[in-house]
């Protein structure tokens, strides 16, 4: 038993989540043969004691800031790709929220550190989000294939657009799901860090963000397992079963290479190039 996958399936049973069982028996697989690093203790150790120093801290509120606008652009992008109309609206409702995060964690930024901001500067961050909501955000239409070697990998039926094909859109949403898990993981292990640097008359809106985030990241680990256990009630146990130990071992590779280049130590979300959504630019 893993205490990644595990983790993950209580904070879905805590939402009242309901979850496939078949998707739980593939992450607790998956992550059996592939142990998430991002679950280890070392990796809590290592990132608790560089959070130690404020300055750090700080800096990497800010790359946590900059990694969910990028990923909430990346998301959009991915959910124009998407033909199912279902699927779709979950995607984008994603990168909504984690537009939303970015601007949460400029705001942690000015809570926890007041003084550190200067004005030029906090206006800078807060262009960090790309300023998504449900009443106002860019073209849901699929966008044009510019690259013909790129259409071959597509279903490309619409006629010069770039909708991927079901098992292209599967295979992200599995490598979402699992990178979604990593975040939840972050968060809790940011969560005591913030409460630390917190005084006691910001402590309370300092943890009521923390919930927000855990409750989100948990939600997007909810839908795109709907999006999984749909797909493997169409007859695709094996293939999902595949998957998502293949893209287990990825996610733990990408995130090993990040931690070693220093790129996204305490970051929720992974910046090495080859992450998810970075596969469709
Ligand atoms: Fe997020
Ligand atoms: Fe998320």
């Amino acid at each position: 038993m893993n205490h990644v996958s595990e983790l993950a399936i209580n904070y879905l049973q805590r939402y009242g989540c309901h979850i496939d069982e078949d998707y739980k028996t593939f992450l607790r697989e998956a992550c059996k043969i592939h142990p998430p690093p991002h679950g280890m203790a070392w990796y809590g150790n290592f990132y608790r004691q560089r959070a130690r120093k404020a300055e750090w801290f700080a800096n990497s509120l800010i790359a946590n800031a900059a990694e969910e606008g990028n990923g909430s652009r990346k998301v959009w992008h991915f959910s124009r790709c998407i033909s199912e109309p279902e699927y779709a609206e979950l995607v984008r409702s994603h990168s909504i929220d984690e537009s939303r995060h970015s601007k949460m964690f400029v705001a942690l930024v000015n809570i926890l550190f007041p003084t550190q901001l200067e004005t030029d500067f906090w206006v800078q961050l807060q262009d960090l989000s790309p300023d998504y909501y449900h009443h106002k955000h860019p073209t849901t239409e699929p966008p044009l294939v510019s690259d013909r070697s790129q259409a071959r990998s597509l279903d490309n039926s619409s006629s010069g657009h770039l909708i991927l094909d079901t098992e292209k859109v599967m295979d992200e949403i599995i490598k979402i799901n699992l990178l979604e898990i990593r975040a939840l993981i972050l968060q809790l292990l940011l969560r005591p860090v913030l409460q630390a640097y917190a005084t006691p008359e910001n402590l309370a809106k300092v943890t009521t963000m923390s919930d927000v985030f855990i409750y989100d990241e948990t939600k997007h680990i909810e839908y795109s397992a709907y999006c999984i256990g749909k797909y493997i009630q169409q007859g695709n146990q094996e293939w999902v079963r595949e998957m998502m130990i293949s893209r287990q071992q990825s996610v733990n590779e990408m995130f090993l290479t990040d931690v070693e280049l220093e790129n996204s130590v305490g970051t929720t979300i992974l910046s090495t190039p080859n992450t998810v959504q970075g596969n469709l630019e």
